[in-house]
C-alpha cells in the first residue's frame, strides 16, 4: 500500500468509532489516506480525531468554500485510487444505488472512477430489508466490492448480521484491491448477454443468456486498471462502475458494434450467446393469424448469422481473444473442437445442463481450453470468481505478472 491514495469516505453509524483503528492501520501499510464524513458521521465521531490521524483536513461540507478550496470534491474524487466507504449505512447504499449527489460524501462515490469497497453497518432488519438487498445487488453488480457484514450482537440490541467488519479485514480487502491493477493500459472489450432476432414487428428469437457473466468479466477488468467497453444485448443489468457500455439487439448490430471497437482492444472477450440464425425475412408489420390459412402452421425460414468470434479471431493479430462455449453435452470434446474451428487464444466452456450454473445463473462451473489441448477445470463458482480466475490468466498471458 506504499504511497497509495485511499479515501475513507465515513457516514453515521455507531461502527464509526472503529474508523481511527482502520486508518492507523493502513497509515502503518504505507498508504496515504483522507477523510470524507457525512453529518451524521460526526456525531459518532470527531473530524479533529480523523484530522490528526491522517494528517489532512477532513472533508465534511460539499458547500463550504474553505474546504472547496482546500481541496474540492471533484479533486478529492480524482484523488483516490481507491475509496473505502466504512461504515455504509442503509441510507448511503440506497443513495449510492440511486446516484444522489446531495452531500460530500455521496457526490464523491458518484465522482469517483476509483474502485469503492464498501463496509456495510446497520440493524439486522435494515439489512435484510427487499430495498437494501436489491440496492446491494445493483452495487454489486456495477463492480463495487463489499466486505461483511458480520453476524453477530448488534448495538441496537439485536442479533444478526449488522455488524461492520473488522478494520483488519477491510484493511486487508482494500489491500487486494489496490495490489490488482494488472490489466492498467489495456483496452478490454467485452461481449455480454444474447442477442434478439426480430420474427416481425413484436415477436423476436432470443435465448437464455442473463448476461451476467459478461459483465462480471468487464466490472473485475474495470476494477483491475483496464479501458472497458462492453457491448452488451438486452439485459436489465446495471453497468459496471468505469466501464462503456454500447448496446445492441442483433447478432448484425454486435458484429457491427464489436468490429468498430476491435482494432483498438488489446483484450477481447467474448461471453456473448450470439444467435446463430436470423429470420431470414422478418416482416414489418405483425403477423396476423388471420392472414394465414385456417389451422396452417407458421414456417420461418431462418439464414446464418455470422460467426463473430472466428471473424475477430481472424484478423486478432497479437491481440488476446477469449471465446465461451456453452454445452449441454459432450462438453470436453466439443470445447476442443470449437476452440480448433474458431481460433481463439481460450475457450471458457461451461455447462448449460446443470440448474445451478450457466445460463441466468449467479454462478458458473468452468473448464479452461487452450489451443494446445491443456485443460483447467474450476469448481462452481460465482461469476465474479470465475471473472477474476480467467482475467488471472488473461494478465498472465499478456505479461502483466511480471
Ligand atoms: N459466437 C459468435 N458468433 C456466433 C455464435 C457464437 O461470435 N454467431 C461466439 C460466442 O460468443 C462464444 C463462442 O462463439 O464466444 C461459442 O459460442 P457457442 O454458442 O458455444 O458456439 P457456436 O459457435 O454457436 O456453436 P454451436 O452453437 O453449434 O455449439
Amino acid at each position: 500500500m506504499e504511497q497509495r491514495r485511499i479515501l475513507v469516505a465515513v457516514t453515521g453509524g455507531i461502527a464509526a468509532y472503529k474508523i481511527p483503528e482502520l486508518i492507523r492501520i493502513l497509515r502503518r501499510a504505507g498508504a496515504c489516506v483522507r477523510c470524507a464524513m457525512t453529518p451524521a458521521a460526526q456525531e459518532f465521531v470527531s473530524p479533529l480525531v480523523l484530522q490528526t490521524l491522517t494528517g489532512h483536513p477532513v472533508r465534511t461540507d460539499l458547500f463550504d468554500a474553505s474546504q472547496e478550496g482546500e481541496i474540492d470534491h471533484i479533486s478529492l474524487a480524482d484523488w483516490a485510487e481507491l475509496v473505502i466507504l466504512a461504515p455504509a449505512t442503509a441510507n448511503t447504499l440506497a443513495k449510492m444505488s440511486c446516484g444522489l449527489a446531495d452531500d460530500l460524501v455521496s457526490a464523491v462515490l458518484l465522482a469517483t472512477r476509483a474502485p469503492v469497497l464498501v463496509a456495510p453497518a446497520m440493524n439486522v432488519n435494515m439489512w435484510e430489508h427487499p430495498a437494501t438487498r436489491s440496492n446491494m445487488e445493483t452495487l454489486r453488480q456495477r463492480g463495487i466490492r463489499a466486505i461483511g457484514p458480520e453476524v453477530g450482537e448488534l448495538a441496537c440490541g439485536w442479533e444478526g448480521a449488522g455488524r461492520m467488519s473488522q478494520p483488519e479485514a477491510i484493511a486487508a480487502e482494500a489491500g487486494l484491491l489496490l495490489g490488482s491493477r494488472d490489466l492498467a493500459g489495456e483496452v478490454v472489450l467485452v461481449s455480454a448477454g444474447g442477442t434478439r432476432e426480430p420474427i416481425d414487428r413484436v415477436r423476436f428469437l432470443g435465448n437464455r443468456s442473463s448476461g451476467k457473466m459478461g459483465f462480471a468479466v468487464a466490472a473485475e477488468a474495470a476494477l483491475r486498471g483496464a479501458d472497458v467497453v462492453l457491448v452488451a444485448g438486452p439485459t436489465p443489468l446495471a453497468t459496471p462502475a468505469g466501464v462503456r457500455r454500447v448496446d445492441v439487439q442483433t447478432a448484425l448490430e454486435m458484429r457491427d458494434a464489436l468490429l468498430a471497437e476491435f482494432e483498438r482492444a488489446t483484450i477481447t472477450v467474448m461471453a456473448a450467446a450470439v444467435a446463430d440464425f436470423r429470420a431470414a425475412r422478418p416482416s414489418e408489420l405483425k403477423i396476423k393469424k388471420e392472414d394465414l390459412a385456417a389451422d396452417s402452421g407458421l414456417t420461418l425460414e431462418l439464414t446464418r448469422n455470422p460467426d463473430i468470434l472466428a471473424e475477430l479471431c481472424a484478423r486478432k493479430g497479437d491481440r488476446l481473444v477469449i471465446g465461451f462455449a456453452a454445452e449441454s453435452h459432450d462438453l470436453m470434446a466439443s470445447a476442443q473442437r470449437k476452440i480448433a474451428r474458431k481460433g481463439c487464444d481460450l475457450l471458457v466452456a461451461n455447462n448449460i445442463s446443470s440448474e445451478t450454473s450457466g445460463f441466468d445463473t449467479d454462478d458458473n462451473a468452468v473448464v479452461f481450453v487452450w489451443p494446445d489441448g491443456q485443460v483447467e477445470e474450476l469448481p462452481t463458482l460465482p461469476k465474479r470468481d470465475v471473472a477474476a480466475q480467467l482475467l488471472d490468466r488473461v494478465a498472465k498471458a499478456r505479461g502483466g505478472d511480471e
